[in-house]
């Protein structure tokens, strides 16, 4: 398969903008080799990119596995500068512990613990966006690690606990049944797949 010419401008990330310049293969800092213009792409390549999560059952997660107690030691070396002490907020963002059942309060705290519906979504984000300055770069045993050691912190899993594949998604997360599917009239739409209508554009605001 040929990557369509497009690929590069749909691209946001200016290291990777970078790398569309180029004309031979190469690595950009990430850990994600990148395709050339032209260059054919191996089912190999592509299952580096092929990162996504089923975040209800964690179809998708990889192998491998981390314990709570090595998540800590790859967190303050990586993650502290940011998040502070044993994720309790630092010079980038806020708390990542707690808030647990802030929601029926009228001051919610919102945190991974307290928030997310399903446990694989923070082995989702950690691999695909953390840390800031060098996302993809931990491997899926340090991603497993650093999940578990958050996890901990919010007391969703043992300090002994080792997660992987399995584990993660059967970690039942407090705020699982705290979302609602958005019924407002206005947000129903059937699915068309074949002979739709034209989309209605509303009209043209009228001259003053
Ligand atoms: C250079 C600063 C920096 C470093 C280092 C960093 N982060 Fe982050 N992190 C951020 C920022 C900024 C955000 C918010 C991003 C946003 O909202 O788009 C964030 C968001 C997150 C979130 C989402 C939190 C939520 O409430 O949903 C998680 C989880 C996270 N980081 C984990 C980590 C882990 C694990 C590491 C270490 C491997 C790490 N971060 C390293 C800056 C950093």
């Amino acid at each position: 398969m040929r990557l369509p010419d497009l690929s590069c401008a749909l691209l946001v990330s200016t290291a990777l903008v970078a790398g569309c310049a180029q004309t031979d293969t190469m690595k950009t800092a990430h850990s994600t080799p990148w395709a050339a213009y032209g260059t054919p792409v191996t089912e190999q390549e592509l299952a580096a990119w092929n990162i996504d999560v089923r975040t209800p059952d964690g179809r998708g997660l990889p192998a491998g596995s981390g314990t709570v107690a090595a998540g800590k030691k790859l967190y303050d070396a990586q993650c502290i500068a940011c998040h502070g002490e044993a994720a309790k907020g630092g010079s980038m963002y806020g708390s990542m512990v707690g808030g647990i059942g802030s929601f029926t309060t009228d001051k919610r705290v919102l945190t991974p613990g307290s928030m997310y519906p399903y446990a694989p979504i923070l082995f989702d984000y950690i691999k695909r966006a953390m840390p800031l300055t060098a996302p993809q770069s931990l491997s899926d045993d340090e991603v497993y690690a650093i999940t578990a050691y958050l996890l901990n912190l919010n007391g969703l899993v043992a300090d002994n606990a080792t997660l992987d594949a399995a584990s993660l998604a059967a970690v039942k997360m407090p705020n699982r049944a705290g979302f609602i599917v958005d019924d407002r009239p206005d947000t129903h739409a059937a699915r068309c797949m074949t002979d739709c209508q034209p989309l209605r554009t509303p009209p043209p605001p009228a001259a003053k």
